[in-house]
């Protein structure tokens, strides 16, 4: 299990590694032992991406089920099955896998119907849920075991902050009631690196590239918690090989990386010509300015009060299942290297963040207050 020194030196030496080029050329997964007939429902946005690259390299037999929408040309060579969650399932019909992966639902409807019809023609339905099923954040180190959110109206469908994790926690049942002990629930906190179009972890590595005074929330050791999506999506894959059943929350590193460590092992490893002077400013002078927690500074919410639990909740089910952690360097090299193949006006609009003129007005007013 990595420890918070084992991932910091991690970090350093794939910045080595980084600088001359050698994560680049990691190698290959060696081949499974028995190759598996694997259904992702999705496949070609954000997580689904790294799990059909693993499960290729490790030799298993793929299908796509998607509209074909997004990302249409990702993966000339694996199998799609085009369709729609919302009611067109028949390509689905007549067919059986070892294994489906669940990627983009919400809505409980969508995980009934898919589930429902795969029953008997799956050995194992694996459902991606969310931490936000928790109804509760306020202690350290919760597990699998706490109480999930419930609606007070469960036929709503508008995905909200209010719903979705009420909607989810409904989902994962229907995956239960389908598949019974034949069901994998995984939920992940906040999945980050390449392929993320939030840009929330991304701002990071992106704001300390371009140099010079960077805005630096609240308490250097508030507990931060994330999960490299290439870390999830070839878990996912192994989990469907050892037939791993059960619910378990999927975030990490061993849930002991703190903000200022985010930062700092992002700017031990991002090359940029202006040097970082990171100003830490606290949490209440924050919010007197209106800036706001994950949205204005993302990844970052102070760990008090009803969020004393956050960035701190138990991983241990799903390392004892072989959950892994590359080093944050890795995570953030990667991510900088996906944010410069984007489009130059995609680039430019981050979709989280501080701007940069009220972060310079926030860290004067700090100055000032301080003088
Ligand atoms: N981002 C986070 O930090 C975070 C944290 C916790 C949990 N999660 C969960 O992680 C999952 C992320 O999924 P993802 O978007 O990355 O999955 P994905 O498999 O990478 O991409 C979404 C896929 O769903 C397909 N799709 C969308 N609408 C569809 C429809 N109506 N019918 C059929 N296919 C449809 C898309 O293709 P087409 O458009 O071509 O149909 C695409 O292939 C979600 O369940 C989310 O709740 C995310």
């Amino acid at each position: 299990m990595p420890t918070r020194r084992t991932f910091i030196s991690g970090s350093i030496a794939a910045g080595t590694l980084l600088a001359t080029g050698a994560l680049a050329a990691q190698k290959k997964p060696e081949k499974a032992s028995r190759p598996l007939r694997i259904l992702i429902l999705g496949g070609t946005g954000f997580i689904g991406p790294h799990q059909v690259r693993y499960a290729v390299d490790r030799g298993h037999k793929v299908t796509m089920f998607n509209r074909g929408k997004t990302n249409p040309t990702l993966f000339p060579n694996v199998e799609h099955l085009e369709g729609d969650r919302n009611g067109k399932l028949d390509a689905l019909e007549n067919r059986e896998w070892d294994a489906v992966i669940d990627n983009p639902s919400t809505l409980p409807r969508w995980v009934r119907d898919s589930a429902q019809l795969l029953k008997e023609k799956a050995g194992q339905y694996v459902f991606i849920s969310t931490l936000s099923v928790y109804k509760d954040n306020s202690k350290v180190g919760m597990d699998e075991s706490d109480p999930v959110a419930t609606l007070a109206d469960p036929t709503v469908e508008q995905i909200t902050g209010e719903t979705y994790g009420g909607l989810k926690a409904l989902a994962e049942e229907e995956a239960r009631k389908a598949f019974g002990d034949r069901a994998t629930i995984i939920r992940p906190g906040l999945i980050v690196g390449p392929g993320d179009n939030t840009d929330r972890f991304t701002y990071w590595p992106v704001r300390i590239a371009r140099g010079g005074d960077v805005l630096a929330p609240g308490d250097p050791n508030n507990p931060v918690q994330i999960i490299d999506a290439r870390d999830l999506g070839e878990w996912t894959i192994r989990l469907v090989e050892n037939r791993t059943f059960g619910t378990m929350n999927a975030i990490g590193p061993a849930g002991q990386l703190t903000m200022a460590e985010m930062l700092g092992g992002i700017r031990a490893v991002v090359p940029g010509s202006v040097p970082v002077t990171l100003h830490w400013v606290p949490a209440d002078f924050l919010e007197a300015q209106k800036v706001a927690p994950w949205s204005d500074m993302p990844v970052w919410i102070p760990a008090e009060g009803e969020y004393a639990g956050f960035g701190r909740r138990s991983n241990q089910k799903a390392i004892a299942a072989g959950l892994t952690f590359r080093p944050l360097a890795d995570t953030a090299q990667a991510t900088l290297e996906f944010h410069h193949s984007r489009s130059e006006e995609r680039r430019a609009k981050l979709r989280a963040g501080i701007a940069p003129e009220r972060e310079a007005g926030v860290i004067a007013a700090w100055k000032s207050k301080k003088a």
